[in-house]
């Protein structure tokens, strides 16, 4: 006999974080500390430029998670809520809500950037994952960061997570294109797919060294010219 309980249909979690006051206050609170880290990564490009004349990032894109993967997420990971718990169940489970992505043109800046982010002393590093260093099974490449930082309210200071990641603009190029292939699914030869996929990852991050030499042997030949 079916489950009475299968038949009640659950709470509309989407549309009640569409419109509810608590959630658009804390997606608020991580619009903020998107503005925050973004600040500082601006200051560190003009910095740069003014000393090294290069800038360290070409780009920088951010985004909050939508309503409906917020709710997936928490169902995937198995965390439980209701209507009372939801919004502390995000902040407390969730540390990609706010999400930004720093396209740099060389790898080496990735990591001084990476370093000089983490090293202010209102920022902690939560978690690090180094898919550069050991890139994931399928090829993807790019170094991800849990950052908490705080944000000043009219209520006091709270400390808010978001997750960076920094990436070349060759990974970044890999990685849009397996995003679009990954909602084709079922195809016929997807393994031959993978796997040439796979090798266009390792031919980049080819790519990605030589460019890093090329850089460095410039930057070498400036050096012993000013001499
Ligand atoms: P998520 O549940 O996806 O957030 O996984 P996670 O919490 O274990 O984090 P992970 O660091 O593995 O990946 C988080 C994010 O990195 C994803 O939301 C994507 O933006 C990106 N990402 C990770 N793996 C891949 C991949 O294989 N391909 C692409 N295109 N992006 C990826
Ligand atoms: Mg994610």
């Amino acid at each position: 006999m079916e489950n009475i309980f299968s038949l009640i249909e659950e709470p509309p979690y989407i549309k009640m974080l569409e419109t509810g006051k608590r959630y658009q206050e804390l997606m608020n609170r991580y619009r903020c500390a998107i503005m925050e880290v973004e600040t500082k990564l601006n200051v560190l490009n003009l910095e740069f430029s003014l000393h090294y004349d290069r800038n360290p990032f070409e780009s920088i894109e951010s985004r909050l998670k939508t309503p409906r993967s917020i709710i997936e997420k928490l169902k995937k990971k198995g965390i439980p809520f209701n209507e009372e718990t939801l919004e502390r169940s995000i902040e407390e489970n969730l540390y990609d809500v706010a999400g930004l992505r720093v396209i740099c043109a060389f790898q080496e800046d990735i990591y001084h950037l990476a370093d000089l982010l983490v090293q202010q002393d209102d920022i902690t590093l939560i978690r690090t994952k180094d898919y550069i260093k050991n890139p994931k099974p399928n090829g993807y490449r790019s170094l991800h960061l849990i950052l908490e930082i705080p944000i000043f309210l009219k209520e006091g200071k709270t400390m808010m997570k978001v997750e960076v990641q920094f990436r070349t603009i060759a990974m970044d190029f890999w990685a849009s294109v397996d995003h679009r292939l990954r909602y084709k699914k079922d195809l016929p030869n997807e393994a031959e797919i993978l796997e040439k996929l796979r090798n266009c990852a390792t031919v980049i991050a080819g790519l990605d060294e030589e460019m890093q030499q090329i850089r460095t042997m410039i930057e070498q030949s400036e050096e012993d010219g000013a001499v």
